[in-house]
């Protein structure tokens, strides 16, 4: 995590110096462990939050202005709390704009303006939620400074409306809500059609999750998304005719989709629909291998995890299936996914802790080898959701 000090001068060397106190806020980045594509469906999803993410400092100004700036980028900018709008040359600041947006729609009013900095620790479109730790860090503070209640659970559905409406992503729950709600060592088994959710000890012994970054620029992730998500719902409408009251693919169970999967016309919607409801069935299975901490079945839901999404709902691509490949020929490796939307950004496997830098070494050659790109590894701590340091 960023030194604390060190951001404060950066802080008082832009904004100023001024009698108000800075308060420092973090929420931090996600890995999914396994559940992909399922939140949109109603089903489950087992992410759990990074040690790393975002770090906001904020001060109360005496007028209106919001102070928008980050030490990842030069640029930075006032402009009035009462009026934000979506400017594609603003980039990153349009997310904190949009939460800003957002809380006005649900009523809040602004005591005063307020000067923000970010410290983005997560490498951009890694696919490790750098976009929902910035809108649950940016709610959280400005609700905190404000005096008024920080749900965290509210705070995931208001980050994900801002994204989805003001931001134009038609993202699920997941990321905003694991950012928003993680807890340090422990993943989080979370319905997405209820939010109800459960934290799941991560006692993963002499294994260590280890994050494989494709730094593959991820083009086109949000025009195959939505494809995908329209698929789900085609395959919804379809088989209603089994099932008329079915509105989301995660009301049924495995068996259900099996019998009546014939009614779905169209073989790739039908695969989709078939990675939907089987993903969510492994979700569910590797909760209890992890309570029964039995990390062998847990690996190999994993691998069953990327295999699905390769093959039937096809978001992964050469790059996340090279460095896949090349996870599970490493001895010591449990099981190997991608995480997170696919198209790119990044890997998790189960590694075994003395054979993490042969894991890197290997996957590294391997991968560049097949690809021409340079991987990076991080080997991964789960944390805390959003709260206050300082
Ligand atoms: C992205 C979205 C999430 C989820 C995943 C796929 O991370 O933001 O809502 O749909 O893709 O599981």
């Amino acid at each position: 995590m960023a030194n604390i000090q060190e951001l404060i001068e950066q802080f008082e060397s832009r904004y100023g110096a001024s009698q108000a106190e800075v308060a420092v806020f973090h929420a931090p980045g996600r890995v999914n462990l396994i559940g992909e594509h399922t939140d949109y469906n109603g089903g489950y999803v087992f992410p759990a939050a990074l040690t790393f993410g975002t770090t906001l400092l904020i001060r109360k100004r005496e007028d209106n202005q919001l102070g928008l700036a980050s030490t990842n980028f030069p640029a930075g900018k006032h402009i009035s709390i009462e009026q934000v709008s979506y400017d594609e040359a603003d980039d990153w600041m349009n997310y904190p704009k949009g939460i800003v947006n957002e809380l006005h729609q649900r009523g809040v009013v602004f005591s005063s303006g307020y000067d923000l900095l970010y410290h983005g620790e997560i490498p951009n479109g890694s696919g490790l939620s750098s976009s929902a730790s910035i809108e649950v860090v940016t709610a959280f503070a400005l609700l905190s400074m404000e005096g008024q209640e920080t749900n965290t659970v509210d705070i995931a559905l208001l980050s994900q409306k801002s994204e989805n409406e003001f931001n134009g992503v038609k993202c699920g729950i997941m990321d905003q809500f694991a950012v928003a709600n993680g807890k340090k060592d422990h993943a989080i088994l979370l319905m997405c059609d209820t939010l109800e959710y459960e934290l799941v000890p991560f006692q993963s012994g002499s294994y260590k999750l280890v994050i494989g970054n494709t730094n593959k620029r991820r083009g086109l992730v949000d025009s195959k998304y939505n494809e995908r998500r329209s698929q789900c719902e085609q395959a919804v409408a379809e088989l209603r005719a089994a099932y008329p009251e079915l509105t989301l693919l995660g009301q049924l169970t495995a068996e259900q989709f099996h019998e009546a999967k014939h009614l779905i016309q169209d073989d790739i919607v039908r695969s989709r629909a078939e990675h939907v409801v089987e993903e969510i069935a492994r979700v569910l299975q590797s909760n209890e291998a992890l309570r029964s901490n039995d990390l062998h079945k847990f690996g190999e839901l994993m691998n069953a995890s990327h295999d699905s999404l390769r093959n039937l709902y096809e978001v992964t691509g050469a790059e996340l299936d090279a460095m896949v490949d090349a996870a599970r020929q490493v001895e010591g490796v449990l099981g190997s996914r991608m995480t997170g939307a696919g198209f790119g950004g990044c890997t998790v496997s189960l590694v075994h802790e003395d054979q993490v830098e042969q894991f890197k070494q290997h996957v590294g050659e391997r991968y560049t080898a097949a690809t021409g790109l340079v991987a990076d590894f991080y080997v991964c701590n789960i944390g805390n959701g959003v709260e206050r340091l300082q």
